[in-house]
């Protein structure tokens, strides 16, 4: 794992997914407690957007944030559930390379054990390119308790997706040669 000091800093896209807010009838409190949680993780915010349950904008968003701003990870918050407007979950795997479904397991399965309504969270995790995407449901409460079960593997997940030399990835010149 790249030690903290040589670390660079990591490039993050906020994304708040919400009728409401988008209306400026409800305020992005949740899309906050994400831009609260980046410092510590040594996460710099490139771009935040505040956009309503559509399709074509979540997944227009998504692919701009990855593909054109290069951000290592897109954290989004709301539209996970399970009314009919709640499509992030299946926009997300619509546009990613592969899941890592243990990401998303690990906070439904800390979710469950807050609240019943936890399995009603359908939020997906999966890599775009070298951008990490990452759901959480839309509550303000739900955000930040699944933040800090992922607050701990963020930085050598995006090593690995960066290609970063890690602990289990040693420099060229230290591999053994290979004899065929
Ligand atoms: N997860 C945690 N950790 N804490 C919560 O309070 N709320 C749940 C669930 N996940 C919750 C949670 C609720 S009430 C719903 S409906 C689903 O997330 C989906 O929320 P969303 O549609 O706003 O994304």
């Amino acid at each position: 794992m790249a030690g903290e000091q040589e670390r660079r800093p990591i490039r993050v896209g906020v994304m708040t997914m919400s009728d409401l807010g988008a209306r400026g009838q409800r305020e992005d409190t949740s899309g906050d407690r994400i831009v609260d949680f980046l410092p510590g993780v040594g996460g710099d915010l490139v771009e935040r957007v505040l956009i309503p349950d559509d399709r074509e904008q979540i997944r227009s968003n998504l692919v701009r944030l990855a593909d054109e701003h290069n951000v290592d990870l897109v954290l989004t918050t709301g539209g996970t559930g399970i009314a009919p407007r709640d499509v992030t979950p299946d926009v997300t795997a619509s546009v990613v390379d592969y899941q890592v479904p243990g990401i998303a397991e690990a906070m439904r399965a800390m979710s469950i054990q807050k609240t019943p309504f936890g399995m009603l969270s359908r939020q997906v995790v999966g890599v775009r390119g070298r951008t990490l995407i990452v759901n959480l449901p839309g509550s303000p409460k739900a955000v930040t308790e699944c933040l800090e079960v992922i607050r701990p593997i963020i930085p050598h997940a995006v090593d690995l997706i960066r290609g970063s030399p890690t602990d289990h990835t040693p420099p060229k010149d230290e591999r053994p040669e290979r004899s065929a």
